[in-house]
């Protein structure tokens, strides 16, 4: 087989971009993170003042908005119109406040279509929290990536002090496990491993580790 569908999900912190990104330059797939499209939601929102449990006024925006996820050497860019977001929405205050947006249902409705396109020709490694449940049902490979709270802290920390952004290990440890907590107990499409999903602890593996253990799932898929 080729052109594969590959879904890698999982709570926040977990390594899912790094692994995914690795994944793809190798495989010659396109990544495409499908948090950036909440995001890019959630930061035009706080910008425009609207609601952020305020489904439908949230599905009214989107309608007006044309979000882009762009490859590139770094992963990707992203595009709201002409307006490139790819940095800003990083923000802690988009981090803090996308899971409110992400739990609306009339958001996952009107994100769902632009997020299959993306994938329909295959040859994607596409990372989430409901890919394989929700987004791509019968994706080619399943992979549920996580790690212990402490650990996924911990290696956001080190990725802050590295790139000279101030950190608090115990507020990281905190934010995460909040997100998490309001990822997984909304009740549409909540943070959950597909039952046909191969589970992956990377709690004690290297980033060699991990891309190791998908590739030895990707060859027994082909
Ligand atoms: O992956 P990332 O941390 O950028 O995702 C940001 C947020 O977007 C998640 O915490 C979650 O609330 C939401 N999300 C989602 N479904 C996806 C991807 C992300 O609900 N497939």
């Amino acid at each position: 087989k080729e052109a594969l569908q590959i879904a890698l999900d999982g709570p926040a912190g977990a390594g899912k971009s790094t692994i995914a990104k690795s994944l793809a330059k190798q495989l010659g797939y396109v990544y495409i993170d499908t948090g950036a499209i909440y995001r890019a939601v959630t930061y035009r929102a706080l910008n425009e003042g609207i609601n952020l449990e305020d489904g439908p006024a949230l599905s009214k925006m989107i309608e007006n908005m044309s979000i882009r996820l762009v490859p590139s050497d770094q992963g990707q860019r992203v595009f709201d119109g002409d307006e490139e977001v790819t940095d800003v929405i990083r923000s802690s205050e988009v981090t803090n406040n996308v899971s409110f947006v992400a739990r609306q249902p009339e958001v996952r409705d009107a994100l769902m279509d632009l997020q299959r396109d993306l994938a329909k020709h295959g040859g994607v490694v596409m990372d989430g929290r409901d890919i394989g449940t929700h987004v791509l049902p019968n994706a080619d490979l399943k992979v549920f990536m996580t790690a212990s709270v402490e650990e996924r802290a911990r290696r956001r920390h080190e990725e802050n002090v590295s790139k000279g952004i101030p950190s608090d290990y115990e507020k990281l440890k905190e934010e995460i496990a909040l997100r998490d907590k309001r990822d997984s107990e909304r009740e549409v499409a909540p943070l959950r491993q597909a039952e046909d999903a191969h589970y992956l602890d990377t709690t004690t593996l290297s980033i060699d580790g991990v891309v190791l253990a998908i590739e030895r799932l990707i060859e027994e898929v082909k």
